[in-house]
């Protein structure tokens, strides 16, 4: 996958700088071309010969050289890459990218970088979680920058935490995922619901569903793999964000995944609606815990929650493709066709409960894929991730 790669390794002042010799033997033995970059902190900790005798090219740190006074210019550096790798890199230098601080080669190279570009923060424990370097980091993630998450262990201050360089062989391998999978949402802006929704009862109950979140985790990881902005709004549920490229929000009842997806929508590409959202809620919540004592017989009055799909469907334009899902127990293609005209989308995703080992509880799912014109295509039981990549290969084949 890395064959014939041209990658800009800028490595900056970090103890972690030996392992770059190690990534960039890793990149060359799998065909890549590296070419690197270093800052002048970076000197300090490894030296441009070992760099250029590995990689096998003269090694940038100034903008011309002192010898000849040739130029290098980041401008054409930046349009022959097929990636940007910055491993190590430091909070100064995280936060100069962050700001757009172009005072040294590195940094003028990675503004004027066309390519994606990943980014493996080394640093001690206390640095790396401070507020200042977490916003700077999130700033690159908006700025559609990989952040390779740093890993918990021994660190150069004998302190143990989270902070430390991914290994070489980790770095290599997010290169490799990246090249294999087609960019086919590259900058694409995804909206995902996913989970169950909890409509509260009183402080400690609630109304809620099966839902594990599974399958829209899968989806925003399968479009994440595929350069989308993803962006996951997700109801209740015990998973972890699959992918470092997802911007995750956490809401609780209908109405909040409502307000918050109905706002994010206009700026979307393609939205898919997998959450089970609760068609109901209490028509009024109580303050305190319902007592048993108080209540020889207990009736629960009930609303409708507003339909989040239809709310998007109303305000759909023709460049957004929207993806609803139907979980059916009878006539499941009878009501899935229903759906599809009613909410106004392009494509839904009917599971049947019907099918063994498909829907809430497992790892599998059993999909059919409906859409507007008419056309069905039928999948076999498969893992979660795998009906993911099928749900993602008929959308940009329909839409892209
Ligand atoms: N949906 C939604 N907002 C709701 C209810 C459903 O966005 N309040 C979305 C789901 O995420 C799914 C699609 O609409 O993509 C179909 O959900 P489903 O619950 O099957 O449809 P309902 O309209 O609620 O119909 P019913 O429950 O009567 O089958």
């Amino acid at each position: 996958m890395l064959k014939g790669k041209k990658i800009i390794l800028g490595i900056t002042g970090s103890i972690a700088a030996y392992k770059a010799a190690y990534i960039i033997r890793g990149l060359i033995k799998k065909g890549a071309e590296v070419q690197v970059v270093i800052t002048p902190a970076g000197k300090e900790f490894i030296t441009p010969l070992t760099l250029s005798t590995l990689s096998s090219k003269p090694v940038i740190s100034e903008f011309f050289s002192n010898r000849d006074g040739s130029w290098n210019s980041h401008v054409d550096l930046g349009l022959w890459a097929d990636a940007m790798l910055i491993a190590p890199a430091t909070a100064a230098t995280i936060g100069k990218m962050a700001n757009g601080i172009a005072d040294n080669m590195l940094i003028t190279t990675y503004l004027s970088c066309k390519a994606p570009v990943f980014v493996a923060p080394a640093m001690d424990l206390d640095m790396y979680a401070h507020p200042s370097t977490q916003q700077n980091l999130d700033r690159l993630r908006a700025f559609g920058n990989r952040i390779i998450e740093p890993a918990e262990g021994e660190l150069a201050s004998h302190l143990v935490g989270k902070g430390r360089m991914e290994e070489p062989d980790q770095i290599i391998r997010t290169l490799e995922d990246f090249f294999s999978c087609e960019q086919s949402l590259f900058k694409k802006k995804v909206l995902i619901t996913a989970g169950p929704t909890y409509e509260k009862i009183d402080p400690v109950r609630f109304i809620g569903n099966y839902s594990s979140g599974k399958m829209g985790f899968a989806l925003a990881n399968a479009c994440a793999q595929r350069g989308a902005d993803v962006t996951l709004i997700t109801g209740p549920v015990s998973l972890e964000t699959p992918h470092s490229q997802i911007k995750r929000i956490d809401v609780e009842s209908a109405d909040e995944m409502y307000a918050v997806t109905t706002q994010l929508f206009p700026e979307s590409d393609v939205a898919i609606l997998s959450a089970a959202v609760a068609d109901f809620r209490p028509a009024s919540r109580s303050e305190q815990k319902i007592k048993r004592e108080k209540e020889d017989h207990l009736t629960l009055s009930l609303v409708p929650n507003k339909d989040i799909a239809a709310a998007l469907g109303r305000t759909k334009h023709e460049r957004q493709f929207l993806v609803g899902f139907a979980l059916e127990t009878n006539d499941a293609l009878l009501h899935a066709k229903e759906k599809l005209q009613r909410k106004n989308l392009d494509m839904i995703v009917l599971n049947s409960l019907e099918e063994q080992g498909a829907g809430f509880k497992y790892d599998t799912n059993k999909i059919s894929i409906l859409d507007r014109e008419g056309n069905q295509t039928d999948y076999p039981l498969k893992d979660k991730q795998e009906v993911a990549n099928d749900i993602i290969h008929k959308i940009t084949e329909r839409f892209i």
